[in-house]
């Protein structure tokens, strides 16, 4: 088992590259599954998850490897598995995504029904209800969602469930409608930047897309996909998670690579606590020189502020000049990091799916336990500048979406190391 021990109070200076968006690079992995001939992909991040992606393609005959400058090649040369096991899909719950190309690449898919997480329940039924509006019937056996289609044929689907719409039913159905016979419209579809990549990923391949981004997507469906050459976006929750860490630190950060034209509602609120937030040529400068107002955050689906950077925000509130408010709209239940906040001198209190932030003047350094991936960013940010040291235990969570975050954070001056127990 490894941990991070953090010695608090060092600014962050200097440059950091933001790598390839996790949430982009999963699905348009698994999109690979409907390709015919050869996918390269650009500036996939080298994390756990996309390991975890790449086990489960090969086991589903999907060849995948690194060529030497990084770019990741995918090609399908065998056909005849069509099960994603609970082993591989209980550890990732991205490995849903697999859903869609499968059944309609190759008219099966027998995947592991994913239970709840660390975040909360994540049901998956808007994700059957789309392919099952494709054509697709299913039925639960032994705990796998086991699905045939004779044929996909395009239709109207609606997506929308309690919170909003689902980013990976969106990717899971568009994938899948790509080679359904005539137009499928997906209404209340999400609008994640990740969808508008998988979108354009498709489209290279041969795929008609249009209207991604937005609520209603247009896909008329085609024969068959082709190779394509495809960068992955850069990721705005590293971005933001490193913006935030500045913000604390009381920093300077270049962050190449970050496109906040993907972070409004980021930059906004993090505006009104005081950060200096400005656009560069290789990408985005944060610093802040005075002290952080208290605001209030409600996570929404994009555009809105997004549940993925909600813990971290968190962390920079506990130390805000008065009090905040964050509600989760997104996963209620995301919340396992406030108790090991208040481990460390925040003043967190939950109420239902808000949590009251009364701002501290100083967090204190302490062994605190990582729950799930952004919790754990969480940690790491409040270890920045607790006084004393934090030890950030089951690092593990962190790998699954931050590439070799204790280096790019000793880079810019934190006091960080990975330690093995
Ligand atoms: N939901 C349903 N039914 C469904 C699917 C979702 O009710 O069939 C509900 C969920 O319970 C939740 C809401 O809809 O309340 C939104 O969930 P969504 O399906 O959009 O989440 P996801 O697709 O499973 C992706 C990201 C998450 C991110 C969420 C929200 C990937 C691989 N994962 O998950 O990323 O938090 O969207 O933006 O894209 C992370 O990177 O740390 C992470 C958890």
């Amino acid at each position: 088992m490894e941990f991070f021990e953090i010695v608090g109070g060092n600014r962050l200076k200097g440059p950091i590259e933001i790598g390839g968006a996790k949430n982009s690079a999963l699905p348009i992995m698994a999109a690979s599954i409907l390709v015919e001939g050869e996918t390269i992909l650009r500036n996939v991040p080298d994390l756990a998850d996309v390991r975890q992606m790449q086990t489960l393609l090969s086991k589903l005959g999907v060849k995948t490897f690194r060529d030497d400058s990084g770019a990741m090649h995918l090609r399908v040369e065998d056909e005849m598995n069509t099960h994603a096991e609970y082993e591989l899909v209980s550890k990732m719950r991205a490995s849903v995504c697999v859903m869609g190309p499968l059944v309609a690449k190759r008219r099966r898919a027998q995947v592991s029904m994913p239970g709840g997480c660390a975040i909360g329940d994540r049901p998956i039924d808007l994700h059957l209800r789309g392919l099952e509006a494709l054509g697709v019937e299913w039925e639960l056996v032994n705990g796998d969602v086991v699905q045939r289609a004779k044929k996909l044929t395009g239709t109207d689907i609606f997506l929308g469930g309690p919170f909003g719409s689902s980013v990976t039913a969106t990717a899971n159905v568009m994938m899948a409608a790509t080679l359904a016979q005539g137009r499928t419209v997906i209404e209340s579809a999400a609008c994640e930047p990740e969808l508008t990549d998988l979108a354009n990923f498709l489209n290279a391949c041969g795929a008609q897309i249009t209207g991604h981004g937005t609520p209603q997507i247009v896909i008329e469906g085609v024969a068959k996909l082709h190779g394509c050459e495809h960068r992955v976006i850069a990721d705005r929750i590293e971005a933001g998670t490193f913006m935030i860490a500045a913000a604390i630190t009381n920093g300077d950060l270049e962050l190449q690579g970050a496109r906040i034209e993907h972070m409004h509602a980021v930059v906004d609120r993090l505006r009104r606590v005081g950060v200096l937030i400005e656009r560069a040529e290789k990408g985005v400068t944060v610093s802040t020189s005075r002290r952080l107002e208290p605001v209030q955050v409600t996570t929404q689906p994009y555009p809105g502020f997004p549940t993925d950077l909600q813990a971290q925000m968190m962390a920079l509130l506990s130390l805000a000049d008065g009090n905040s408010m964050i509600t989760e709209k997104i996963f209620p239940d995301r919340f396992l990091h406030v108790g090991e906040l208040n481990r460390m001198g925040a003043l967190l209190r939950k109420e239902g799916p808000t949590v009251i932030i009364e701002g501290v003047k100083r967090l204190i350094g302490a062994p605190v336990m990582a729950s799930d991936l952004r919790a754990s960013a969480a940690l790491i940010i409040a270890g920045l500048v607790a006084k004393g040291t934090t030890r950030v235990h089951r690092a593990y969570h962190i790998d699954r979406g931050y590439e070799r975050i204790e280096e790019k954070l000793a880079k810019v001056g934190a006091n960080i190391r990975r330690v093995s127990e």
